[in-house]
């Protein structure tokens, strides 16, 4: 939410000039729990296979014993040396050779004889524990890691022209459990990156389910292969990657705002700072080195390619101006008789244009106060750059820091994609980098900067190879950091920059999806803050600059006729159901359950939200004892209830129990799920009011209803704040529900469905019963349920209930809430509840409400 950002923006609350700069936020990474797994059915396509690269440490072999226990079909790949145990009814193909010619002949030779291929699970061995830097970039690694890639290159045409049924591409890594972030050692940098190819992979790939996994090493073989089973069928496909820890627990990675006060000084770097800086002296990098320059006086070496040295070609001489040069260059392609294609002048251009740039850099840090240097070289060639951080050296003096900004796109998909497109985007980034440490000691470091990208971070579809390489540089910084303490490090995962890599396409293309691209003036003075005193405050080894998210969701436009999603809940997993207790057993609120629909719906469709529930049933309701249930939904999408663009689809769902022989309804709803965005209604015509006097404080309201509470609920439903106007005819409530915390919540989190805010809603017609009858009741049904921007924790909103119909078994009601400005936010329509006498002694006993006494 735009409006949102702008007034969180924080840090740079001051920025104004383009537009988009006050939405340029930085963030850290955060690991989170995440709770276990729904389970999806593995829906593959009859007779096909799953392929599986073996690690030679036994988790290949209890992987296969596992997919084969659920009757998959394995074919099992194995390295030159690897000899697993073998396992009855799977396969073995020993891959000779890691090319790609001899990679599409195994593959062929594999369908030919077995079928397609469902899914490629890639495991890679965990390494064994490294003394030091140098293994970190071991050659062997390399190749596992473009293995992987090349495989998911060959994989997509089949994947692609699947019909019916999903496919998986799925790394998993041995390195610490937690996604490389622990500091936990050194562990090998270019299968490290692989989570950036799964993630770009899960969102290039329509239909396919691609995941990195990273299991903590000291889970065993079999329940290693159990978690990588869990998460084969995790129901929630849009995760790319989960850390799975030494008991199995889970992780995923998320964001939070980590802002920098500007007030703060730059500290740390001075006169005496020596920075080696690579793509230093053109680009965004070169920005953020004058930026620095004026802070501090500081010396740079800027490393590039692109040579200085030589004189102007013969045909540029003369042409003054951008345009002058480019006519001067199509008249000479012309002259030697070639087409003036637009990439062939943009290459003759940027011949003489990047030698200007460059100059024109070292001018700028001259004119900012410090001083720099530009050696010409080749970041990937280790020689070269020995030389020039040899030569930075002698003319600058010890070399304190390194600025690592080098790096090209080949933006394509992966099928497209060149074994030289993988050398020029992957290499840059991870040779350059070891050939920087291999000419500068480490422990010299007061400085790692590297500049990463949110592709990394989110994946990004055409940039596969180039999110694999920033993820490196991030796992890089981990691991750097908790080595090298007395070293800042920081790789910095830049949103899109209106210059440098980004062209006026992929401008336009952010713009369109209403992504943040972030204006020069802001990028720079962010680069700067890194290195003011609060930057390291939580000592996030990576950092993102730029917009809250760059995840695009697609629209989706075929769902499967059936997907069942199975659920194990378990009450310990769940607290929240302690403050959901009738008569000493814990009871699933009906909430909970509406949200968990929403939930199977919005893994299905992720980036969709709820925007209305209809007939909404609670058949049998979940009650729980301590043992686990494991309940089942069923989806199934409403004939010709779809929009034909995909915007908007809707979903018949029911849940039922499978713990006896016999499956039991429980619930059942329609789901309609939409992208468009949240709005608030209308103001209702009466508007907010402010309640002349409160008629029953919450104080009254929650707690033991024997004793005289009106209502049973605990802290994580207590939203009503205060009754008033209390009469047949339905009553009012101003509300606010403070936030649950997401252990509490457990297995059912508030998704575009809050179910916590959900039961506030339904919780009115209780207390109407309860004032106004000798009787009490249970939803039952609901009519509609709208939730056209329905409330947020923390969020005051009020609530009105109209009583439409009372029977002596029975109470309708609507529940309206609105928002301080009178504006609706949600709508329920035809609320029943069950009512009896019989409800209200096992609720209350004899007891009458008395709000005063409470
Ligand atoms: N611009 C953005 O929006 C953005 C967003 C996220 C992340 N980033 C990251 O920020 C960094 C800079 O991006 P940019 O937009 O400034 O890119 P750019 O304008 O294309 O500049 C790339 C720089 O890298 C240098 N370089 C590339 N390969 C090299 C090699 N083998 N040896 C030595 N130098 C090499 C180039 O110098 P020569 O041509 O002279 O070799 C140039 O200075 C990149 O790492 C990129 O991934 C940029």
């Amino acid at each position: 939410d735009a409006d949102q950002l702008k007034t969180a923006a924080g840090a740079h609350p001051a920025a104004t000039s383009s537009g988009t700069e006050g939405l340029v936020r930085r963030f850290r990474p955060r690991l989170h729990a995440l709770p276990p797994a729904d389970q999806r059915e593995l829906d593959v396509q009859a007779g096909s296979i799953w392929l599986l690269v073996d690690d030679g440490q036994g988790l290949g072999t209890a992987l296969a014993q596992a997919l084969v226990a659920r009757q998959q079909r394995v074919v099992r790949l194995l390295g030159a040396g690897v000899q697993p145990v073998p396992v009855r009814g799977v396969q073995d193909q020993v891959l000779e050779g890691s090319d790609e010619a001899s990679l599409q002949t195994v593959l062929d030779r594999i369908t030919y004889s077995n079928g397609p291929v469902a899914g490629l699970v890639h495991l890679l061995p965990a390494a064994a524990p490294l003394r030091s830097l140098d293994e970190v970039w071991d050659t062997g690694d390399l190749e596992r890691a473009r293995l992987a890639y090349t495989l998911a290159k060959l994989l997509q045409p089949g994947f692609a022209r699947m019909e019916a049924g999903r496919s998986w591409f799925f790394v998993v890594t041995r390195i610490d459990g937690r996604l490389g972030t622990s500091g936990r050692g050194l562990f090998p940098l270019a299968t490290a990156g692989l989570t950036g190819l799964a993630k770009s992979l899960n969102i290039e790939w329509e239909g396919s389910f691609c995941r990195a996994v990273d299991i903590d090493p000291q889970l065993a073989a079999a329940p290693a292969a159990a978690v990588v089973m869990e998460e084969l069928a995790d129901s929630r496909t849009d995760i790319g990657e989960v850390g799975r820890g030494a008991h199995g627990e889970r992780v995923g990675i998320g964001h939070e705002p980590a802002p920098v006060d500007e007030r703060e000084p730059v500290s740390g770097v001075d006169a005496s700072s020596v920075f080696v800086v690579t793509g230093g002296a053109r680009g965004i990098t070169a920005d953020c080195v004058v930026a620095l320059a004026r802070q501090v006086p500081a010396r740079f070496a800027l490393l590039g390619r692109t040579r200085i040295d030589a004189p102007a070609p013969a045909w540029a001489e003369g042409a003054q101006g951008p345009a002058a040069l480019k006519a001067a260059a199509i008249r000479h392609l012309q002259r030697q008789g070639g087409q003036p294609t637009p990439v062939k002048v943009e290459r003759l251009l940027d011949e003489v244009l990047h030698a200007a740039q460059v100059r024109r850099t070292l001018q700028q840090v001259q004119e900012a106060g410090g001083h720099a240097i530009y050696l010409a070289c080749d970041i990937t060639d280790a020689r070269e750059v020995a030389a020039a951080v040899a030569r930075a050296g002698e003319e600058l003096g010890p070399v304190t820091g390194l600025i690592h900004g080098a790096g090209n796109l080949a933006d394509k998909r992966i099928e497209k994609k060149t074994g030289a497109d993988f050398e020029r985007v992957f290499l840059t980034k991870i040779r350059g980098l070891e050939c920087l440490l291999s000419a500068v000691p480490a422990e010299q470091l007061r400085h790692v900067l590297l500049f990463s990208s949110v592709s990394g971070f989110f994946g990004n579809a055409g940039q596969t190879d180039y999110a694999m390489a920033n993820e490196s540089l991030n796992k890089f910084a981990w691991m750097f950091r908790a080595r090298f303490p007395q070293a800042l490090v920081r790789s910095i995962n830049w949103g899109p920059w209106d210059t440098g890599m980004v062209n006026e396409v992929l401008r336009k293309a952010y713009a369109q999806r209403g992504l943040v691209v972030i204006p020069a003036e802001a990028g720079v003075r962010h680069f700067v803050d890194e290195f003011r005193a609060g930057a390291s405050a939580g000592t996030p080894a990576q950092t993102l600059v730029g917009g809250d998210s760059y995840k695009v969701a697609p629209k989706v436009r075929r769902l499967p006729a059936l997907t069942r999603v199975a659920r194990q809940i378990r009450p310990a997993d769940n607290p929240f159901l302690e403050d959901h207790v009738v008569a000493d057993r814990s009871v699933l609120p009906a909430a909970a359950a509406a949200g968990w629909m929403v939930q199977v719906c919005e893994d299905l469709l992720p980036g969709y939200r709820a925007e209305r529930l209809e007939e909404f049933r609670v058949l049998k309701g979940l009650v729980f004892g301590p043992e686990a249930q494991r309940v089942v939904a069923e989806l199934r999408p409403v004939e010709g209830a779809s929009d034909a663009g995909g915007e908007r689809h809707v979903l018949a769902v029911t849940v039922l129990s499978e713990n006896g022989s016999i499956p039991q309804h429980r619930y059942e709803a329609r789901v309609h799920m939409t992208q468009a965005a949240a709005r608030p209604g209308a103001p209702l015509p009466g508007g907010w009011t402010e309640p002349a006097a409160d008629l029953f404080e919450r104080q009254g309201i929650y707690g033991d209803m024997a004793r005289g509470a009106l209502l049973f609920h605990g802290p994580a439903f207590r939203g009503l704040q205060a009754l008033w106007s209390v009469d047949d005819r339905g009553l009012h409530a101003s509300c606010r529900l403070e936030p649950v915390p997401a252990q509490r919540q457990g297995q059912f989190a508030a998704n575009s469905f809050n179910p916590y805010l959900g039961d506030v809603l339904l919780q009115l017609p209780l207390a109407w019963l309860m004032l106004r009858s000798d009787e009490a009741g249970l939803p039952s049904h609901i009519e509609r349920w709208e939730q056209l921007a329905p409330p947020a924790f923390g969020q005051p909103f009020q609530l009105s209930m109209q009583v439409t119909s009372r029977t002596r078994a029975a109470l309708v009601a609507d529940v309206t809430a609105c928002d301080v400005d009178g504006r609706v936010l949600a709508r329920i329509v035809g609320l029943a509840f069950t009512v009896s006498e019989r409800l209200r002694q096992t609720l209350a006993g004899d007891g009458k409400p008395d709000l005063a006494a409470a």
